[in-house]
């Protein structure tokens, strides 16, 4: 799936007093089997934009186009299509079991086998890492921070999603956690079947796995592109600065102070290997 958003907009409470206007003419792409990463901070419109994406707000102007379709003509299908992953994932589990939770959709709208979606659950688990062995019978409430986010993320995969988005996915992990997650990322992409959106103020852990950057403040796209060009744009921006990760500001740095330095992915291993490297270094 390619996604096109033109232009848009998005106002809550629109003709009232409490009108807000939470996004102003927002444009990006994202072809298929890459990862972006919208970037912005608190009440930037991060949300509200992947809302936008899948059906679940209607843009006040401007589109979002689903391989050249907009959205509006996609129907509620495009909910499965689009899998958003929320901000407080524990608000989307609420049946009595994890494995009742993660096949709802499934079980609910289409007209699969108990095997097939047997199959689908355990691929699904398989996936974020979760033993469906272990936590199948459980109650979802009965699940660490981390083990609800994965199987929230598991409820989306079920449905085949060609597009999974997940919004603060990091939040609450720890660092091993969140090593998984990147690695559930990395598989999602290399299957080049699927996309991913990542939401999140602090883009640090994920800059390896992204492909294009978008940077949002106060409802605006400020800068789009790779991270190294995001960065270049933003860098000298006082203000721009603070949202940016520091790896990626200290490549930055390095390279403007005349270190040719190449961010390839901001590995932290690879970029200690070209320091070590570098004229005059130890090696
Ligand atoms: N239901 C709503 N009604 C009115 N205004 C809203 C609503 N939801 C969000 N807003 C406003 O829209 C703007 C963007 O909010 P949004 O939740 O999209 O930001 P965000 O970037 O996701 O923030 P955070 O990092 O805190 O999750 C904010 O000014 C917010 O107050
Ligand atoms: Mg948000």
């Amino acid at each position: 799936m390619e996604l096109h958003v033109q232009d848009l907009e998005y106002v809550y409470h629109q003709g009232t007093p409490l009108e807000v206007k939470a996004l102003h003419g927002v444009s990006f792409f994202l072809p298929q089997g890459e990862v972006l990463g919208i970037l912005g901070g608190t009440g930037s419109g991060k949300t509200t934009l992947i809302k936008n994406l899948n059906g679940l707000l209607r843009p006040t102007s401007g589109h979002v186009l689903i391989d050249g379709i907009d959205s509006h003509a996609c129907g509620p299908g495009l909910r499965r299509r689009i899998g958003l992953v929320f901000q407080r994932p524990e608000r989307q589990l609420f049946e009595e079991t994890v494995y009742r939770d993660i096949s709802f959709v499934l079980r609910r709208f289409t007209a699969l086998k108990e095997t097939q979606i047997r199959d689908r659950v355990a691929t699904a688990c398989n996936l974020v890492g979760l033993d469906m062995g272990d936590v199948a019978d459980r109650s979802p409430l009965a699940l660490s921070d981390g083990e609800k986010r994965k199987a929230a993320i598991a409820g989306i995969l079920v449905n085949e999603p060609e597009i999974v988005v997940l919004d603060e996915p990091a939040v609450g992990l720890d660092p091993p956690a969140i090593a998984d997650l990147i690695r559930f990322i990395e598989e999602i992409k290399a299957s080049r079947k699927r996309s991913v959106i990542l939401v999140s103020h602090d883009m640090e852990r994920f800059l390896g796995v992204m492909d294009r950057l978008l940077v949002l403040n106060n409802g605006t796209a400020v800068a789009w592109g790779s991270p190294a060009d995001v960065c270049r744009d933003l860098a000298a921006d006082r203000q721009m600065r603070a949202l940016l990760p520091g790896l990626a500001l200290l490549v930055h740095d390095l390279q403007e102070a005349g270190c040719p330095l190449e961010p390839r992915g901001y590995r932290v291993a690879d970029l200690v290997d070209q320091i070590l490297r570098l004229p005059g270094g130890p090696n």
